[in-house]
């Protein structure tokens, strides 16, 4: 027999207290109560439009869902990434640590996203990347709780490349972009489309994310003058170099081309300096279906502005979410029921529907689109169901 004490009787309801808890958690985690969405976005730094860009598309869907998925309302829990690959595993720690989220949505840069990547594999988190194209998040480190609603820097400088060759004949050119992984393998996707037609790359400049001091490797390329230039920047560096390009007079006499984040979300900065310019993208003004023209006034309605390509990733990570949820009955510790549910999913997606690949990257079209005053319009279909190789990808 035991006699209790009251420090044993303290011990004992804490105890109860703390398996209640854990019951209260679990019961969570099987689908009731409210589900735990971690936004990790950049809000400060030159990425900061991208960031509210897909944290206002991803609450457009869930509010047009009633603010549920899934019959579990959702709670938000927020970290400013300021793109800062040093900061990040720290930073989404905070949300898979302190603040035990069910699901992590981010980033934009791709050096956060990796980090990001890392972080979820081993925590077992379920992440949904709603921009960062990072080759790798769906090639070597892909894993069954990893999904992406947006591209792989791959796949809009891929179609690019075959444009400037097939489309434009142009047999010399020079890159130019920040020296980090989105850059360096958004210009490899382009040398590997451009040369396999027929073209040669034949100078590579870069500097270091997110430096906008352009003079140098301007008076460059003026001095090499090669057929075009292939540039990535997106977000503030983007609106920056399009208008020193401009401002060199290079753009009367070299074209300057690039994905689409160059001028997407861009152009009222833009301005005069983007006119004409060519441009591919999984997403296009004037695509004019009705499931696009229905988010688009939908989206402008809430948040009085067009949407651009990255409120489109944000609202579409919302979607994945959903399918993922529908099928487990809101239970996102079923991983294996969510993600073959995701992989067999059409997402109705405003790019026009898509599929998402073994490996958890949107199977998607890519247009060629032209800016013409505050729009990029659509042009053509530059390659129809583009998916990315998902080199290194073992699931
Ligand atoms: C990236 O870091 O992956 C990225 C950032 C902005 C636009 C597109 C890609």
């Amino acid at each position: 027999m035991t006699t209790r004490t009251p420090v044993r009787t303290a011990r004992l309801a804490l105890t109860a207290l703390a398996f209640a808890a854990a019951l209260c958690g679990t019961a969570g985690a099987q689908g009731t109560g409210k589900l735990k969405v971690g936004l990790m976005l950049p809000y400060s730094g030159t990425y900061t439009a991208l960031g509210v860009a897909i944290e206002n598309g991803f609450k457009l869907y869930v509010d047009e869902q009633g603010g549920k998925l899934a019959g579990r309302e959702i709670e938000y829990f927020k970290v400013d990434d300021e793109s800062d690959p040093a900061k990040a595993t720290d930073n989404v720690n905070k949300l898979i640590k302190r603040d035990n989220v069910d699901v992590i949505v981010g980033t934009v840069h791709s050096g956060v996203a990796m980090a990001m990547a890392k972080a979820a594999k081993e925590s077992g988190t379920v992440l949904i990347v709603p921009n960062a194209g990072a080759d790798a998040v769906t090639g070597p480190m892909c894993a069954p709780n990893i999904f992406r609603s947006s591209f792989s820097n791959w796949q809009p400088a891929y179609a690019m490349g075959e444009v400037a060759a097939k489309q434009q004949g142009k047999k010399k050119v020079m890159t130019i972009t920040w020296k980090y992984a989105a850059g360096e393998e958004s210009v490899n996707g382009f040398k590997e489309g451009f040369e396999k037609n027929g073209g040669k790359v034949d100078k590579q400049l870069t500097l270091p994310f997110p430096n906008v001091e352009f003079q140098a490797l301007l008076t460059e390329i003026a001095a090499a003058k090669p057929d075009a230039v292939y540039a990535f920047f997106a977000g503030g560096g983007a609106v920056k170099f399009v208008k020193d390009y401009q401002a060199a007079g290079l753009n009367k006499t070299i074209p300057l081309y690039g994905p689409g984040f160059l001028t997407d979300g861009t152009l009222d900065a833009q301005g005069e300096s983007a006119q004409g310019m060519l441009t591919t993208l999984h997403y296009a003004d004037g695509l004019n279906t009705p499931r696009d023209n229905a988010f688009r006034t939908a989206y402008a309605k809430s948040f009085k502005l067009q949407p651009d390509v990255y409120a489109v990733q944000g609202y579409d990570a919302a979607q994945m979410l959903g399918v993922g949820l529908n099928a487990t009955k809101g239970d996102i510790s079923k991983k294996a029921d969510f993600a073959a549910a995701v992989e067999k999913a059409k997402i109705d997606s405003p790019r026009g529907a898509f599929t998402v690949s073994k490996s958890h990257n949107p199977v998607q079209d890519i247009y060629l689109r032209k800016v013409d005053g505050k729009e990029n319009k659509l042009v053509s279909t530059a390659i129809k169901g583009l998916a990315d190789p998902a080199r290194g990808c073992r699931m």
